[in-house]
């Protein structure tokens, strides 16, 4: 059968005319039917069936060879551990690599992504009474890296399809003191970069990609990290590129670039002079040996990604009941650090989603939720409204207003509904895994009459 576009009356008019028969009888059409895969009506595994997947690994992450293990037996036995003890060492060279790798000049890394992002925000001359505004689903480590700098991190609301900022709540957040926008790369997909830069355009605000999660995916004919002024990246021990704990900034701008030098070696410059305040961030020795030990099978695995990614996809077209995020165009790839997806549970029967993740689970497949909650729904936000020095630096005005349009209920229901799958691994896997992922989704999608019996 032929996969159509993607609504939900497409979806009733592609089914067979064996499923079309099954309706006329109301029964529930068959995921099978859709997809082209297998018709999956056994047993659910957590009824006592057999799972769809069974004595099988995915492939393991953090990804390990023998080449990062020399890389790093070659470190230790040099006795250059630091970046300081040498110009060539693994630090200095996986910058020149990595900014090589995402077509920018420079490249200065940092102990962590929330140490990249803080640079920045220092770089930039952000501080106390300054605003950035970001989004609220993203790891602590964006808001952290604002609020080090005692700036104050305005969450805007997302758009519900592609789990991004939307624009128009950032331009709506938008102050006196608004000094910059961080737009998350969330998943590892693009934000709608072409309206937050014309955004940022506008209101002559910086911008500094959170792109923690986004390692050589691109939009617009450019590398996600590379559209606004700053772009930073994690190298956390999950993600698509890393090394236990590190973070990259990269960007063109020379004297910026420089100036984040500065910030994350303590303030001390590139000639040794101790020229402004700052923090020591610097990555060392034994992380950018790893890095380097990596760096040579990245673009083949974001490219196994990729095609798995489209794969799944695909199979999910038109399937209103898992809808994968929505990437904007322009997006010619993405770094597939979660492939995420929206549950609807009126096409499950309404059954909750924590009865269908625990039934997919018992077929051998595992999908998560993300965020407990939104960030601006933790209570970090009653811990700085308490703090003096951020009651001394905003009016009780803005504080009172910051706190009054905290909500954000697309973020809410985003939140609620994401069943996804942290892809590192996962999403290195051959045909037959990313087809188990659909039939074992296929099956608990034919036997949804059941979900909320378990
Ligand atoms: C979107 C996002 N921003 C920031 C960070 C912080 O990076 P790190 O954990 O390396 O400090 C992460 C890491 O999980 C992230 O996913």
């Amino acid at each position: 059968m032929k996969k159509k576009d993607f609504t939900r009356r497409r979806f009733i008019a592609t089914v067979s005319a064996s499923s079309l028969a099954a309706m006329a009888s109301n029964a529930v059409p068959s995921f099978g039917n859709i997809t082209g895969l297998m018709q999956s009506t056994g047993k659910l595994a957590i009824l006592g069936g057999d799972p769809v997947r069974k004595n099988k690994t995915w492939p393991t992450w953090p990804y390990v060879d023998e080449k990062m293990v020399d890389s790093i037996v070659k470190t230790t036995r040099s006795g250059i551990w630091c970046r300081i003890q040498s110009e060539t060492g693994t630090v200095p060279t996986f910058e020149k690599e990595y900014a090589a790798l995402m077509g920018t000049k420079l490249c200065v890394v940092t102990g962590s992504g929330t140490q990249a992002l803080n640079t920045c925000v220092e770089a930039l001359g952000i501080g106390p009474g300054d605003e950035v505004i970001t989004s609220p689903l993203t790891d602590p480590g964006t808001i952290s890296s604002i609020l080090t700098s005692r700036a104050l991190p305005v969450l805007a609301d997302l758009d519900r399809e592609s789990f991004q900022l939307d624009p128009d709540e950032v331009e709506k957040r938008i102050t006196e003191n608004t000094r910059a926008i961080m737009p998350v790369q969330i998943g590892g997909q693009s934000s709608n970069m072409e309206r937050i830069m014309a955004i940022a355009r506008k209101h002559n605000l910086r911008v500094i990609e959170d792109a923690a999660q986004a390692h050589l995916a691109e939009y617009q004919g450019k590398k996600v990290g590379t559209i606004g002024d700053l772009g930073c990246f994690s190298f956390q021990s999950s993600k698509t590129i890393a090394c236990g704990e590190g973070g990259a900034i990269i960007g063109n701008d020379e004297e910026l670039m420089d100036k984040c030098f500065t910030v994350q070696n303590h303030g001390t410059n590139h000639k040794g002079r101790t020229v402004i305040g700052g923090p020591k961030y610097r990555m060392n020795e034994f992380e950018a040996a790893i890095l380097l030990g990596q760096l040579a099978g990245v673009k083949e695995r974001f490219a196994i990604r990729n095609k798995n990614a489209a794969y799944l996809s695909s199979k999910l077209k038109n399937f209103p009941g898992l809808v994968p995020q929505k990437l904007y165009e322009g997006t010619t790839s993405g770094s597939f650090y979660l492939y995420m997806m929206s549950y609807n549970k009126e096409h499950f029967n309404n059954a909750p989603r924590s009865k269908f993740l625990k039934a997919l689970e018992a077929e051998g497949i595992s999908l998560s939720t993300y965020l407990p909650n939104g960030l601006h729904k933790e209570p970090w936000t009653d811990h700085i409204l308490n703090l003096k020095v951020y009651q001394k630096m905003y009016t009780p005005a803005r504080l009172k207003k910051y706190r009054d349009e905290l909500g954000c209920p697309n973020c809410d229901k985003v939140i609620d509904d994401i069943a996804m799958i942290w892809a590192s691994g996962p999403l290195l896997g051959n045909k037959e895994d990313m087809d188990d992922i659909i039939n074992g989704i296929m099956k608990v999608y034919d036997n949804r009459d059941k979900l909320n019996s378990i």
